[in-house]
């Protein structure tokens, strides 16, 4: 697909990710972001500077106090940091060194344990230990080609009776498609319940600046 009509950053998106593909590598293009961006949020496309709102209704629905919480793909902490406010123990991580130090400098009397780690690479006491994991378009941000890795990797990390929330646009068809974001199939999603995962509910989410695009928060509980 040609990209000359792209706007700066999603074509200097595209050709990061593209010449990182080419060596196999489907993360690298990340820290690249949040370096180049110098400190501005602006440079960084999915920066929001405030928590997910869909995870801002939920947390008014549960307790979360002394939950083990996790966060995959963290960002810059907006949602770390709301599920510390409301008194879980949360670690974080990302695969980006540097939004991790941001992070830091931003949140820096926080509670949040803030963790360089890759998805894909954890340590083995990770697995089935965390109450809740919350995953905000990180699954979308990684090729459909590891799919079934991502989420495996995501599937193990929840105790039994815990509870996954996962943000993430939704894709119609089977089939691969060109990204990023590479939005998620519910043939995709239903690898979770091989892991004892069963889907409890499922709230659309509307972005106002992409009201076309197909978004939901999706909570699912461990057997
Ligand atoms: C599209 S951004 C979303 C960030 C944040 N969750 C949010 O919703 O604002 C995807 C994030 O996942 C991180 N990431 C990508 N692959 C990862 C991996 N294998 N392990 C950990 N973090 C990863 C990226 O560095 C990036 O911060």
């Amino acid at each position: 697909m040609s990209n000359e009509n792209l706007n700066p950053l999603r074509k200097k998106i595209e050709n990061l990710v593209s010449n990182y593909q080419q060596k196999n590598d489907f993360t690298g293009w990340f820290e690249d972001i949040y370096t180049d961006a110098l400190g501005n949020p602006d440079q960084v496309p999915w920066a929001k500077m405030q928590p997910h709102p869909c995870l801002e209704n939920w947390i008014k629905t549960v307790n979360l106090t002394k939950k083990k919480a996790l966060v995959i793909g963290c960002g810059l902490g907006d949602d770390s940091e709301i599920l510390a406010q409301n008194n879980a123990n949360v670690t974080a991580f990302d695969i980006a060194p540097s939004s991790i130090e941001w992070c830091k400098k931003r949140f820096n009397n926080s509670s949040v344990n803030y963790l360089v780690a890759d998805l894909l690479n954890l340590d083995n006491s990770w697995k089935n230990s965390f109450d809740l994991i919350f995953e905000s378009r990180t699954i979308q941000a990684l090729p459909i080609t590891i799919r079934k890795e991502v989420i495996d990797a995501i599937a193990t990390l929840l105790k039994a009776k815990g509870t996954l929330l996962i943000v993430t646009r939704l894709r119609d068809t089977e089939g691969n498609i060109d990204g990023p974001p590479w939005p998620v199939s519910e043939e995709e999603l239903s690898q979770l319940s091989e892991y004892g995962y069963q889907e409890i509910n499922r709230i659309p989410y509307i972005d106002p600046n992409n009201p076309s695009i197909k978004q939901a928060l999706i909570e699912y509980q461990r057997k």
